[in-house]
């Protein structure tokens, strides 16, 4: 099989997988990775097959997705082989993807790896970062924001301040540093209006 039938054939798999997900990991957010890794790939000259098709599986055994999380990785496996990867491709693949889902803070050992956690990272931040983030927060039955100090604050908006906003700094390839100075200011920009939207309601309420 050609590499080109593969990724079809990879494409066609993680559909099936992913489609009736609602917690912003979808079909859709597997194809913006494997997009943008893609494009990484090609500016930090790594294997374009190997990241994109990382990129496609990065989230099959991710714990917070899968009850049997070991069941998943072996049938990724078996079907990587079932489509003639070969040995070799289906180990760079499977280290690619690895990387990302299950050691979560830890830098890719291999160029692919890092590609491929910068493409998931991006798509975490930005426009599409704010409404994964509301869509992730909403299927965990938690609130938007409050701002009562008393009180855990373990809401979408402070999402943001606890992960998003660091992930600018931690992009490990240039690529992805530019992509995402532009997607963090955007993020920036809207905090500073939900706060303003947010402050200005509070004082009406306090005013009647
Ligand atoms: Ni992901």
């Amino acid at each position: 099989m050609e590499n080109n039938q593969k990724r079809a054939a990879i494409r066609d798999y993680v559909r099936k997988i992913f489609q009736s997900d609602n917690t912003g990991h979808d079909f859709f957010h597997m194809q913006r990775v494997a997009r943008t890794a893609k494009e990484i790939a090609a500016c930090e000259k790594a294997d374009l097959f190997i990241c994109e098709a990382g990129a496609w599986i990065h989230d099959i055994g991710d714990e917070k997705l899968f009850s049997d999380r070991k069941k998943a990785i072996w049938d990724v496996k078996d079907f990587l082989y079932s489509i003639q990867c070969t040995e070799e491709q289906v180990d760079r693949i499977l280290e690619a993807a690895a990387d990302v889902s299950f050691r979560k803070g830890k830098t890719p050992e291999s160029l692919e790896g890092k590609v491929v956690q910068d493409a998931d990272r991006l798509d975490a931040i930005g426009a599409i970062g704010i409404a994964r983030t509301f869509a992730y927060g909403a299927s965990n039955d938690q609130l938007i924001w409050h701002d009562d100090d008393g009180e855990q604050k373990n809401t979408s908006i402070q999402h943001f301040y606890d992960k998003l906003l660091n992930l600018k700094e931690m992009m490990n390839t240039d690529s992805a540093k530019q992509i995402a100075t532009e997607r963090h200011q955007f993020m920036e920009t809207y905090l500073r209006q939900f706060m303003l939207e947010w402050g200005s309601t509070q004082e009406n309420e306090q005013d009647v």
